[in-house]
């Protein structure tokens, strides 16, 4: 029952990934960009290699022979996973989710098409001039977005055509990889937005989460809340559009699935096929299991009966302001002092503008407006600050 498990990508999520699967005695090798990531500072070993080339991951997979490769991020070169489940290694939760979610793409394509799922209308462009045309199909407002990239990296709303010029470069220049290529949706006015975890299993059913509703700013999130306010019918049709996207990537794990509400029905975005930033709210202790353990559960076979929110629940994000590579707290004993509070500081080495360097957590009982939780897990994020 003991595996080893190479862990791509050693963030606060990997971190997370780590503690849990230590408490049950696997073995997990972090690997990263560069020393001293988190999850590196709780593994039992760690690599430091650039992911996005293919020769490096093949050494450090020959090296360690793991049972499994967990991706914590997108930003590997995911095409090297056929061939690692080819050799019998499992890529959780597997090589087609992983190859499939790096690309905008590919997964659009999958849930609008092969699926049917309500999707906002798109269209793709490799230059200036097409994204000309396909803006002019879809319509203005929309949103542009490189094909490879995450964290709202490259991506812009065009309100005029005066705009498409500029989200073409900005997305070119945000772009990962050498795709030079767009996304370009139709605007959704949502009422809200929501990351729905769903937990897929090797012999059990598949499970879902309460769903976690979340506000984003410059391409990160800032709070989350779990459970968010949504129709049983919006939950139903979430439920069964997660279901079947999952199913078609295949594998075990836990997937965030983003879906916009609007008056219209729910619209499928796009999803992690590994644990979700917005899903740290389960650090608060809203769930039976967080949604790390679930991860570690599913990949290990080991079955899942139930998740039950235990408690309602919000985080939120700490940033920092300024590049350091010593950064200090200040402001720990006053949100340690906070009743139904709690907080991580993830021990990233160094600090820029806007990185996340830790998270804020407040709980209370089921029934509980969210609004005062939310409100509560800002004021407390607000108290930690963090120097050069
Ligand atoms: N078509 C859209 N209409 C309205 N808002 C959008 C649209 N696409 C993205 N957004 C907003 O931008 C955020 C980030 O977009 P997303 O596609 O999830 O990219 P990322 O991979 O960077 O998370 C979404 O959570 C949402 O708030
Ligand atoms: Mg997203």
């Amino acid at each position: 029952m003991q595996k080893k498990i190479v862990l791509l990508g050693s963030g606060e999520l990997g971190k997370e990934f780590v503690i849990a699967a230590q408490r049950i005695g696997q073995t997990v090798i972090a690997v990263d960009s560069y020393a001293g990531a988190p999850a590196m500072q709780v593994a039992d070993g760690f690599e430091v290699i650039n992911m996005l080339d293919g020769a490096a991951l093949d050494t450090i997979v020959a090296k360690h022979n793991p049972d499994f490769i967990v991706p914590e991020i997108e930003a590997i070169r995911t095409e090297r996973f056929y061939d690692y489940e080819k050799q019998g290694i499992k890529v959780v939760p597997s090589a087609k989710a992983a190859n499939f979610t790096m690309n905008r793409k590919a997964i659009r394509d999958l849930a609008a098409k092969d699926l049917g799922l309500r999707t906002a209308n798109y269209r793709y462009a490799t230059s200036g001039e097409e994204l000309a045309k396909a803006v002019a199909e879809v319509g203005i407002p929309c949103v542009v977005k490189p094909l490879m990239s995450s964290s709202g990296k490259g991506q812009s709303t065009i309100k005029s055509e005066e705009d498409i010029e500029k989200a073409w470069k900005y997305a070119v220049e945000g772009s990962r990889g050498d795709v030079v290529e767009v996304i370009v949706e139709a605007f959704v006015k949502f009422n809200s937005e929501i990351t729905l975890l769903t937990v897929t299993q090797n012999n059990n059913p598949t499970l879902f989460c309460a769903p976690i509703g979340h506000r984003q700013e410059r391409g990160d999130y800032q709070e989350s809340w779990q459970p968010a306010n949504v129709t049983d019918k919006d939950i139903a049709e979430a439920q069964d559009m997660a279901r079947k996207v999952t199913e078609a990537l295949g594998g075990a794990g836990i997937f965030g699935v983003e879906f916009f509400l609007t008056d219209e029905g729910v619209y499928f975005s796009e999803l992690s096929p590994r644990p979700h930033d917005t899903g740290m709210v389960t650090l608060a202790g809203t769930q039976n299991f967080n949604e790390f353990e679930l991860h570690l559960r599913a990949i290990l076979s080991l079955p899942i009966a139930e998740i039950i929110l235990e408690k309602a629940g919000a985080s939120a994000v700490i940033l920092a302001s300024e590049n350091s590579d010593n950064p200090t707290f200040t402001g720990v004993e006053a949100i340690a002092a906070l009743p139904k509070t709690d907080f991580r500081l993830f021990g990233k080495p160094t600090s820029r503008p806007y990185r996340r360097m830790g998270v804020a957590l407040v709980s209370d009982a089921v029934g509980t407006p969210i609004e005062g939780i939310v409100e509560k897990a800002k004021a407390a994020a607000a108290l930690v600050k963090i120097h050069a």
